[in-house]
């Protein structure tokens, strides 16, 4: 699969190591244009290049969008429409400044900006470390750590549930956009923890 990738930080960078690592082919981008990326495709080798943030976007058939979420108005709303987008983006105010959500998931408010484009909140909840080295590809599902979707269309969430068990995670789906949105948040029982598929239903169940 072509996987775009917005964000090459600690999210960005380690989602990359992983999906070329399970075969795909990965387009990164960040702020400071393909230039800066040029050791890190070096490394990653032939499955991966480094584009701008519009050509990344347009490149893939899933666009992993890993930046701060105050960047939200810079992202490429014509190339991100009609794509699976996985919004990785948490909600910091001291980082993000003010933004108002208006009672709803931080992820509505993303998928309002980006007509068209097919949300799945996912890849947000487990801090970057664990997240690069504790993926265990080919183990039982019931054996691995859990990583969260939440989304409104079930066939993008069904895409995204496929790439996390393909990168050794298990996917746990917390609801919409709306409701698994929320529970996904900074501060929720879900958020930061490691959990195996059975602890996080039964904390889901407590929701
Ligand atoms: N760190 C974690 O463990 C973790 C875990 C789950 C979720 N998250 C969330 O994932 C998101 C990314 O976190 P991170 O820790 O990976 O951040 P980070 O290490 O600070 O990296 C942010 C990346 O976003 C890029 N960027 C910033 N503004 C941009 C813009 N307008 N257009 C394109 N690229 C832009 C930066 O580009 P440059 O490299 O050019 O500066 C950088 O590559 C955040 O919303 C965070 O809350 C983080």
């Amino acid at each position: 699969m072509k996987i775009g990738i917005i964000g090459s930080g600690m999210i960005g960078e380690t989602s990359a190591r992983l999906f070329v690592k399970a075969g795909h082919e990965v387009a990164i981008s960040n702020s400071r244009g393909p230039e800066s990326l040029k050791d890190l495709v070096r490394e990653l080798g032939p499955k991966a290049r480094a584009m701008s943030v519009e050509d990344a976007a347009a490149f893939g058939e899933v666009v992993l969008v890993a930046v701060p979420l105050k960047a939200y108005d810079s992202l490429p709303r014509a190339q991100l429409s009609g794509k699976i987008v996985i919004d990785a983006m948490n909600y910091y105010p001291q980082r993000d400044g003010q933004l108002d959500f208006k009672g709803g998931a931080s992820t509505e408010f993303v998928a309002q900006h980006l007509p068209g484009a097919r949300v799945v909140k996912a890849l947000n909840t487990m801090y970057f470390k664990p997240l690069g080295e504790e993926g265990k590809p080919g183990a039982p599902l019931e054996d691995r750590w859990v990583l969260f979707v939440a989304g409104d269309d079930a066939a993008a969430k069904q895409t995204v549930s496929g790439l996390i068990e393909q990168i050794g995670f298990t996917p746990v789906d917390t609801g919409t956009l709306a409701t698994g949105g929320k529970r996904q948040q900074p501060g929720t029982a879900l958020y930061n923890r490691l959990m195996r598929p059975s602890e996080a239903r039964e904390a889901l169940s407590t929701l």
